[in-house]
C-alpha cells in the first residue's frame, strides 16, 4: 500500500517494472536505482524492503536484489491437501465427516462494508455514536492506575464484577461480585455457557428467528439448536414447553429484550413463565440481555435474572454494543454452582480478560460522561429508528404493512413477499451501494418465510438512511419484490 511518501511511490514503480525482469534475475543495483529516479539510498533500500515483504523481491546483503522466483513455486502451490484429511474426523457412526466450522453467522455482521456502501448490516455503533472521547480518557486513566498491567482476579476485577452484579441485580437486588465472571464481551460469554451447560451432541433450545452467532458458538460447541417461535410478544411459552417435553433438552438460548432479530421485548405475563418452564424442565436459561443499554426511551423492564432465586437463569452482559465492538468486556451472571463451571471452562479456554480493558471499564463506567453517552445513544438510535421506518413507509410500503416498529435495539425486521429470494435480494442491494441481511440465518431450521434485516446502528444519520432505503428500495424493484 502507498501512502504517498517517496519509497512508497518508488515501490509503486518498481512493482510495476517487475514483469521486466525473469524471476530470479537480478535488479538493477542501488546505485543505478538512485541515479535514475533521483533518489536517496535510504528510500532505494525501503522500497526494496518493502516488495521484499511482499514477497516479489529477495535481497541478499552483499550481493542485490532480485526478482522473486515465480509465485508458481512459492508457497500458494503448495499441497496442502493432507490438510481435508486432518481435518476430518470419524463420526461416531464410523463414518467419517468433516468437522466444519461455520463463521458465516458471525461474520456478515462484522464485515466492513466496501468504501461507498452504506451498512444496513452492522452490528455495532457508527463512529460517531460511539464514545471515542470518553474511550480514550478511560484507556489514558487506566494505564496510569497501580498494577495496571499485573494479572487480574481470573473472575474479574471485585469492583468491576460488584458493578455487573449491580446492572443485573437491579435496584436492591440480592446478586453481588460472587456471582459475576468478567468475559471478553458476549461472544465469548455465550460460548463459555453453551460450553459449559451442554455436553456435545446435545440439543440447546434456541429462539425462532435468533442471532446467528449463537447458533454457530452451539454448532462449533457440537450442539444441536432446536428452534422455539418467538411472536411480538417474544418466545411461546406452550411451544417452549413442547420442546422441552420433545427433545430433553437442558439449555434454552433466548434474548428477553429487544429481541436479535426481531426487536421483541418479552411480554410482562411470559417473564415468569418461561422461567420456570425452564426451571420445571431441570433446563438452564441463557438469558442474552446484549441490548439493555440500547433502549429508545422508555425504561426496561429488569434481567430475568434478578427475579430468579432458584440459579435457572445465566444471564449474558456486554459493553461493546453501547461502546465499541473493541471494548470487549462483558459478563456471565448467575447463582449457585453453575459459577464454578463457568469459570473454570473460562480460565482453561483463555486464563481472563486482560486487565488493563478491565480497568479501562471501571474508568469508562463510573465518569460523568456515562450516563450522558448512555443517553445520547438513546436518543442517536431512536432518530435513526424513526427515520428508517419513515423511509421505509414512502419507498416501500407493502413491506411496512405488518412490520414492529422496536422500542430498543438497532434493527427492523422486514417480511419478505413469499417466493423471494433473499440472496438475489442481499446482491442487487449490495450492487446498488447498500449492504442489508439476508433472514435465512437467523433460523435454526427451515425458515417460515423469506426475511431481511435491516440495522441502523452503523449508519451515520438520517441522510444516509434515507439514501440507503432508496437503494434497498431499487435492488426490491430490481429483483421483482412486490412492494406496493
Ligand atoms: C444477540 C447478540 N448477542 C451477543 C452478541 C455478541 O456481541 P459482543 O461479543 O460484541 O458482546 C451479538 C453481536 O452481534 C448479538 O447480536
Amino acid at each position: 500500500m502507498n501512502d504517498g511518501s517517496s519509497f512508497g511511490n518508488l515501490a509503486d514503480t518498481l512493482r510495476d517494472e517487475l514483469y521486466r525482469y525473469s524471476p530470479g534475475e537480478k535488479l538493477p543495483s542501488s546505485r543505478v536505482l538512485v541515479d535514475r529516479f533521483g533518489v536517496s539510498p535510504v528510500t532505494v533500500s525501503r522500497a526494496l524492503a518493502a516488495l521484499a515483504a511482499e514477497g516479489l523481491v529477495v535481497t541478499r546483503p552483499g550481493a542485490g536484489a532480485y526478482r522473486a522466483r515465480s509465485s508458481a513455486t512459492g508457497p500458494r502451490t503448495v499441497d496442502t491437501s493432507w490438510q481435508q484429511v486432518a481435518l476430518t474426523v470419524e463420526e461416531q457412526h464410523g463414518e467419517p465427516a468433516p468437522r466444519v466450522v461455520d463463521a458465516s453467522g458471525v461474520t456478515t455482521s462484522l464485515a466492513v462494508p466496501p468504501p461507498g456502501v452504506i451498512a444496513f448490516n452492522g452490528g455495532y455503533l457508527h463512529s460517531s455514536l460511539q464514545p471515542g472521547q470518553a474511550l480514550g480518557a478511560a484507556l489514558a486513566r487506566a494505564a496510569r492506575r497501580p498494577g495496571a498491567w499485573d494479572m487480574p482476579p481470573l473472575e474479574g476485577l471485585t469492583a468491576l464484577r460488584a458493578w455487573f452484579a449491580r446492572e443485573a441485580g437491579g435496584p436492591g437486588g440480592t446478586l453481588g461480585p460472587a456471582n459475576v465472571l468478567v468475559t471478553a464481551g458476549g461472544q465469548a460469554a455465550l460460548t463459555t455457557a453453551l460450553r459449559a451447560l451442554a455436553p456435545p451432541g446435545s440439543p440447546v433450545l434456541v429462539e425462532s428467528p435468533t442471532y446467528p452467532g449463537a447458533m454457530a458458538v452451539a454448532r462449533a460447541a457440537g450442539l444441536r439448536p432446536v428452534p422455539v417461535p418467538v411472536d411480538e410478544d417474544g418466545v411461546r411459552p406452550d411451544l417452549l414447553a413442547d420442546a422441552f417435553a420433545a427433545t430433553g433438552a437442558r439449555v434454552f438460548f433466548c434474548q428477553p429484550l429487544f429481541q436479535n432479530p426481531t426487536g421483541a421485548v418479552l411480554a410482562a405475563d411470559r417473564r415468569r413463565r418461561i422461567t420456570e418452564i425452564a426451571r420445571a424442565a431441570g433446563a438452564f436459561l441463557i438469558e442474552d440481555d446484549f441490548a439493555r443499554r440500547l433502549g429508545h426511551g422508555a425504561e426496561p423492564p429488569p434481567p430475568l435474572v434478578a427475579d430468579d432465586p432458584y440459579g435457572t437463569v445465566v444471564h449474558v452482559t456486554s459493553l461493546t454494543k453501547p461502546t465499541s465492538p473493541s471494548l470487549r468486556v462483558g459478563a456471565l451472571v448467575a447463582r449457585g454452582p453453575v459459577m464454578e463451571r463457568l469459570r473454570a471452562i473460562q480460565v482453561v479456554d483463555s486464563f481472563f480478560v486482560p486487565r488493563p480493558l478491565q480497568e479501562a471499564t471501571l474508568e469508562l463506567v463510573g465518569a460523568p460522561a456515562w450516563p450522558r453517552h448512555l443517553r445520547a445513544v438513546s436518543a442517536g438510535l431512536r432518530e435513526r429508528r424513526d427515520a428508517m421506518s419513515a423511509a421505509l413507509h414512502r419507498e416501500l410500503p407493502g413491506l411496512m404493512a405488518e412490520v414492529h416498529v422496536p422500542i430498543g435495539g438497532y434493527q427492523l425486521w422486514l417480511r419478505l413477499p413469499d417466493g423471494t429470494d433473499e440472496s438475489a435480494l442481499a446482491a442487487a442491494s449490495l450492487r446498488a451501494g447498500t449492504a442489508v441481511a439476508p433472514g435465512r440465518p437467523y433460523f435454526a431450521a427451515e425458515a417460515p418465510a423469506p426475511y431481511v434485516r435491516l440495522s441502523f446502528a452503523d449508519t451515520s444519520g438520517t441522510e444516509e438512511i434515507a439514501e440507503g432505503v432508496r437503494r434497498f428500495a431499487a435492488a426490491c424493484a430490481e429483483t421483482g419484490v412486490d412492494t406496493a
